[in-house]
């Protein structure tokens, strides 16, 4: 695991960005894992400028997102294919039939789950996954339990995640307590890992993620059995 310590978030994210420009440039049919949350939006504002100035493009580029909340239509603001629309896919040059995220409304979860991994593993896995943490250490939607799934499915929200990303609805009730994400197996799966982290609020997973013992009680600390994991932080997520 290696970690690039950057003075700000704007830093942050333009080392993100070049990591994935770089994957861009040399595997243009390449498949991208990608998140949502406050933290890689910069590293898509960065993409978008790229692809404007002509310096990198997405039209051969497939996608596979992390997880949706459940159940949510797609058209929703709150939904991360809107979120996914909105901060990168509508402004570039992808090609939209190529960017999946779970269906927030499938009528079988279980079947949808089973279908995605099928579908990443089709296209070849994932090049570089995207990914940002919970305070907690949940990645995509795999919170802290005693036990994690290998595969992508349908999972209850702790309190602290409702918590944490009712920021952005109505109110916490409006907040859905489940979602389908994927799987840590299926993380675990895209031959590169990109982690970013930002804020002091994100101290406690860097400190967890820099020791050598792993817990499904911090889930991104399963990262450390990856081979090729980049974690691109800010100096207030490293130093607390
Ligand atoms: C959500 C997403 C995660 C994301 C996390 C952190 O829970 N499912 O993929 O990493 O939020 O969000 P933020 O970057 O806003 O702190």
């Amino acid at each position: 695991m290696k970690f690039i310590v950057c003075e700000n978030y704007e830093e942050m994210s333009k080392a993100g960005a070049k990591i994935i420009a770089d994957l861009l440039k040399s595997k243009p049919k390449c498949v991208l894992g990608l998140a949502t949350g406050s933290t890689p939006v910069g590293m898509y504002e960065e993409l978008r400028r790229m692809n404007k100035a002509g310096e990198i493009t997405f039209k051969d580029v497939t996608t596979y997102n992390l997880d949706e909340y459940y159940p949510l239509a797609p058209d929703h603001d709150q939904s991360y294919r809107y979120f996914m629309n909105h901060n990168l896919f509508d402004h570039v040059d992808i090609d939209k039939s190529r960017t999946h995220v779970p269906n927030g409304l499938a009528e079988d979860p279980a079947a949808e789950g089973a279908a995605y991994d099928k579908a990443v593993e089709d296209a070849g896995n994932v090049d570089i996954q995207v990914l940002g943490v919970g305070q907690n250490g949940h990645i995509g939607f795999n919170e802290p339990e005693d036990a994690l799934y290998v595969g992508t499915h349908l999972t209850s929200l702790t309190d602290n995640t409702i918590e944490a990303n009712s920021r952005f609805f109505a109110s916490k009730a409006d907040v859905p307590t489940k979602a389908i994400t994927m799987g840590m197996g299926t993380i675990m799966k895209a031959r590169k890992i990109l982690v970013l982290a930002s804020g002091k609020n994100k101290h406690f997973v860097i400190e967890n993620m820099l020791n050598d013992r792993i817990t499904c009680h911090i889930p991104s600390t399963l990262l450390k059995t990856h081979p090729d994991v980049i974690v691109i932080c800010d100096r207030a997520a490293f130093e607390g």
